[in-house]
């Protein structure tokens, strides 16, 4: 099948058009390659990364309808895997506008193309961050999630609130996956595991938020693949459902596996609790399970695997 993944040199981009391409899927990506981090992996992903991987590449905004227009007409893309998003919670609350603009308009237009060009199946990444505050763990697709506490947050839920519509008013299947803290090879340089190791490695202090007190689902980048994989296949109309790993992990273990594998102590600067951010996460994953899915890394793995991969490409 022909299936667009926008966001495709991103990092759960880049290793969803792996697999797809491994599969014999033909993956065709939209991605602006901003500088929201150093575009440079970016372009690794695509060229080292996807080395061996057939798909093409269109370097763009998924904001520009015509040239969007042009994707689905040319290529004939059967589904969407929508991935192309400002992540990240602390830069939303600099630009919230920004963070409006694409999430939630590109979202809108996209969901309009896919239904003049009668996709079979529209996947976006939602995330996590939706269930904002909430105190009830673990965080069910069922709870109220109308308190989100970052204009980032708000743009995903709102993401799933327009894609409500499209499949009420059009009958578009469209899939919702709120995805739980992912990681591994490849991943963000704006996200915990990165910065962590990059300093661990330079001997800078690491900055631990909340004093250590947070605990996280990380959720391991393959199992994040194979669980969109199931959701694009499996014959969903609507659906919203939550990808996290097995279990929850406190900052602090997170830490302390980072420094096994690296065997160096960290230096950490403990600070508060930063705006926008949740002090724990955790998914309760019945609604995937019962499709076949199930998280298959534990995160001493994930991390080792992650940093065998940062210590040679960086070097
Ligand atoms: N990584 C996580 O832990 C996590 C958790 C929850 C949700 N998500 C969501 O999953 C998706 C992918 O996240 P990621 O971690 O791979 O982030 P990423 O930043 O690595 O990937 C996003 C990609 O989208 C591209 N992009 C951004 N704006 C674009 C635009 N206007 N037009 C075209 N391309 C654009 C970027 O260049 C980037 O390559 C995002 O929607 C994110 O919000 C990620």
């Amino acid at each position: 099948m022909k299936i667009l993944v926008t966001g495709g040199a991103g990092f759960i981009g880049s290793h969803i058009v792996k697999k797809l391409s491994e599969r014999g899927d033909k993956p065709v990506i939209v991605d602006n390659f901003n500088n929201y981090y150093d575009p440079l992996l970016k372009k690794d992903r695509v060229q080292q990364f996807l080395s061996e991987c057939k798909f093409t590449v269109y370097t763009g905004d998924i904001c520009d309808k015509k040239l969007m227009n042009q994707v689905f007409k040319k290529e004939k893309i059967d589904k969407v895997i929508h991935l192309a998003a400002m992540a990240g919670v602390r830069n939303s609350i600099k630009d919230p506008l920004l963070y409006q603009r694409i999430n939630v308009l590109g979202t809108t237009g996209l969901l309009e193309l896919s239904v003049k060009h009668k996709i079979k199946s529209f996947v976006y990444a939602s995330s996590s961050s939706v269930y904002g505050g909430n105190k009830k763990t673990p965080f069910s697709e069922n709870d109220n999630v109308n308190n989100p506490i970052s204009p980032y947050a708000a743009s995903k839920k709102s993401t799933e609130l327009i894609a409500h519509v499209f499949n009420h008013l059009y009958g578009l299947p469209v899939i919702g996956l709120r995805y739980f803290t992912v990681y591994g090879p490849w991943g963000r340089p704006d996200m915990a595991l990165f910065k962590f190791t990059r300093n661990i490695l330079k001997n800078k202090p690491i900055e631990v938020y909340n004093y250590g007190k947070m605990t996280r689902n990380f959720t391991y980048i393959d199992d994040v693949v194979s669980g969109t994989l199931i959701a694009l296949d499996a014959d969903l109309k609507y659906e919203i459902l939550n990808i996290g790993g097995d279990r929850e992990e406190k900052l602090t273990s997170f830490i302390k596996i980072i420094e096994n594998c690296l065997k160096i102590k960290a230096r950490q600067k403990l600070l508060p609790m930063q705006p926008g951010e949740v002090p724990n996460t955790i998914a309760d994953i019945r609604k995937i399970k019962k499709l076949g899915w199930e998280p298959a890394t534990k995160i001493e793995q994930g991390i080792k695997n992650f940093i065998e991969w940062y210590q040679s490409y960086y070097g």
